[in-house]
């Protein structure tokens, strides 16, 4: 398979992107003959960069079989000394055997995408040893600025909560010149409030290790902590969720 530029640009943000996304928990765990999955893990960057770290296994999942295909190319081209330690698989974690046993399941700007995110942790949770956590990294959230991943085109902020969903969806087939984006969740978006995932986490039976809303190093996080201090803010000056959760040891 001949691999596409764009998909190796996209790869390559990896480089200064993986870092970052462990800047915004305070640092990476010890990878050194850790079993790792990633959910959702695109063109396969944060799993190249675990199994460099030293994982003994990295698997990275995702449900567009087109990213995997690409990661499986990239991997035996580009990568074939890591490729004994490192499986990509077009599958649904649901499909993937119980029995895993990973030290840590990550989950980079993939979690405001899963529909399903309360199944998803429990079937994330059935695939940790006791112990084992999960560093989920992810944003924007719906409720923020540009909470719709400018599927509705403008620049004013939170325009695509005055506009509503059914606006929103009406636009997007409008550009697109389709009929069959119905909702949110066709565009590949949960929608969930901050409010919704706070429950979702808090329900899921994991023990919240770690909770950083607005982690980044960016000027916005400064300027939102003062709003989002206040309750009735919160929920629309949040942009971002960095979260470690552990499976509890029975
Ligand atoms: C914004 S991309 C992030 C990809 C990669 N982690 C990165 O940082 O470049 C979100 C990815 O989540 C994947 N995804 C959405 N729902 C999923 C699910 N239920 N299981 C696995 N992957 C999923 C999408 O196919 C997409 O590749």
């Amino acid at each position: 398979m001949k691999l596409q530029q764009a998909d190796l640009d996209y790869f390559a943000r990896g480089t200064w992107q993986n870092p970052q996304f462990w800047r915004r928990f305070g640092g990476q765990p010890d990878f050194d003959g850790a079993r790792v999955l990633d959910v959702g893990c695109g063109h396969g960057s944060m799993v190249i960069y675990i199994a460099r770290a030293g994982a003994a296994k990295t698997v990275g999942l995702d449900l567009n079989c087109e990213l995997i295909a690409f990661a499986n190319a990239n991997l035996a081209q580009n990568y074939p000394d890591l490729a004994p330690r490192v499986t990509f698989r077009c599958q649904d974690l649901r499909d993937y055997p119980e029995d895993a046993a990973f030290d840590y399941i990550i989950s980079k700007d993939s979690f405001e995408h899963i529909i399903d995110l309360r199944g998803m942790l429990q079937e994330m949770k059935k695939r940790l040893r006791p112990g084992g956590r999960i560093y989920a990294g992810f944003g924007p959230l719906y409720n923020s600025p540009f909470g719709d991943h400018d599927y509705t085109k403008s620049r004013i902020p939170w325009r695509h909560l005055m506009l509503g969903e059914e606006m929103l969806v009406a636009r997007v087939n409008h550009r697109w010149k389709t009929d069959h984006i119905h909702s949110l969740h066709d565009l590949g978006l949960n929608g969930l409030s901050l409010a919704e995932y706070e429950r979702i986490f808090a329900e899921s039976g994991l023990k919240i290790v770690d909770f950083r809303p607005n982690s980044s190093e960016k000027l916005v996080s400064k300027l939102f902590a003062l709003p989002a201090r206040f309750r009735p803010l919160r929920e629309y000056f949040t942009f971002n969720i960095y979260i470690v959760l552990e499976k509890p040891a029975r």
